[in-house]
């Protein structure tokens, strides 16, 4: 084998290495962070949940009504799985600036209670019928019920900031206006994804990769930006770092999305557990790829990218078609360059801010497991 050969064999045991690494601390956590969400989601609700919860009205909720229009759904979609990223990204940041993260995992599931609710919304906007391998919640219980469930989610973990015992108020208020922000950035990222894959915009030509990365900064960069800022405010980090975090957490998060839409049009688990390879060409949805496609592919190949976009097709002949136009393109391996981009600029502007640790490494590791997973 020759040298260069060699080496690209090292670097692919390393990665193989640092990626089983980071997968056992995330097994490790799991059940911790599951076991601390479930204290404040139950299967059954009782009068002194929702007492603890609203305060007492004098009056009573019919507890049977919000078990079946608010805990189910939320508990069935809980159960189908997820990775669990975000609180895992706001654990390692509290260790990494010498806290311990088992100490604060009450605030750690914050971001993902949030994401739940986005899960919710996302799938009804997106007109998606599955989520982690099972129907959509909208499809299995009803648009009406995962409308309100999705605005429950958003709002509902706030209470355990707020009401928190364990914290003071100058640390109250800074989560408080993290999550804010995240909000307004989700619901902007959100929008400007609707506006394009609803074809709102007259010239998609006017759509550039500052445009999209803006996009994916919002609707998946706030909640991995706000988790990141969250671990590193509870562990007391200065403002300055909590910002230079919170940069980090995002731009990983815009990898994530990069990779998200990448595994998205090959056969894959993520692609499977959607319902097929794709659906983001169903969708009509503006990736990386399409945007650079648009700008690279020849004029016939970009003009009939966008008209099979148009279309929300399900027929797996012009899915195959698109896709073999982002192939052609060289869209694919811009994604895959910039994906990889994204993660080690980002790194750079934390690495010295974070003393030598663990954690540290293990920060690393989630990086680039980020962009190598599969599902
Ligand atoms: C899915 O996020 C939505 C995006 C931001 C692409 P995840 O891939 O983190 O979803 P789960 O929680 O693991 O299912
Ligand atoms: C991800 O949206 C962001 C949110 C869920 C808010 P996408 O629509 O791009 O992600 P998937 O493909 O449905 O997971
Ligand atoms: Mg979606
Ligand atoms: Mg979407």
């Amino acid at each position: 084998m020759s040298q260069k050969g060699k080496s690209n064999q090292k670097k692919e045991v390393q990665v193989a290495e640092s990626l089983a690494d980071i997968q056992e601390y995330i097994k490790s956590k799991t059940k911790e962070i599951d076991d601390e969400i479930r204290k404040y989601l139950t299967e059954k609700t009782s009068d002194r949940y929702i007492k603890n919860l609203l305060g007492n009205s004098g009056f009573k909720f019919h507890e049977e009504s919000i078990d079946k229009s608010i805990m189910e759904p939320i508990i069935y979609l809980l159960n189908m799985g997820g990775k669990r990223l975000r609180p895992i990204m706001t654990l390692l940041t509290i260790e990494a600036f010498g806290k311990r993260g088992d100490d604060f995992v009450e605030f750690a599931i914050v971001p993902e209670i949030v994401h739940t609710g986005t899960l919710i919304h996302d799938d009804m906007e997106d007109k998606t019928d599955f989520r982690r391998g099972s129907l959509a919640v909208h499809k299995k219980f009803g648009e009406d019920i995962a409308l309100n469930v999705g605005d429950f989610l958003f709002f509902f973990p706030l209470g355990a900031v707020i009401d928190s015992k364990r914290i003071d108020i100058p640390t109250k208020y800074a989560i408080v206006s993290e999550l804010m922000r995240t909000m307004r950035g989700l619901g902007l990222g959100q929008g400007s994804d609707l506006a394009w894959h609803n074809n709102l915009v007259e010239d998609v030509g006017s759509i550039k990769v500052e445009n999209y990365m803006q996009m994916c900064y919002g609707k998946t960069g706030a909640l991995t930006s706000f988790a990141m800022k969250l671990g590193a405010i509870l562990a007391g980090a200065s403002r300055d770092d909590v910002e230079k975090m919170g940069l980090f957490g995002g731009s990983i998060g815009v990898a994530f999305q990069i990779e998200d839409d990448i595994l998205n049009i090959k056969k894959s688990a993520l692609s499977d557990n959607k319902g097929g390879v794709g659906d983001d060409i169903t969708e009509g949805k503006m990736t990386l790829m399409v945007i650079y496609a648009m700008n690279n592919a020849s004029k016939k190949d970009s003009d009939r990218l966008l008209e099979i976009l148009k279309m929300h097709t399900k027929d797996k002949k012009l899915i195959d078609e698109a896709i073999g136009i982002l192939e052609r393109s060289g869209a694919v391996d811009f994604a895959d360059r910039t994906k990889y981009d994204i993660i080690s600029k980002a790194w750079k502007s934390v690495e010295d801010i974070l003393p030598d640790s663990e954690a540290k490494m293990r920060m690393r590791q989630l990086a680039e497991m980020i962009v190598h997973r599969s599902v």
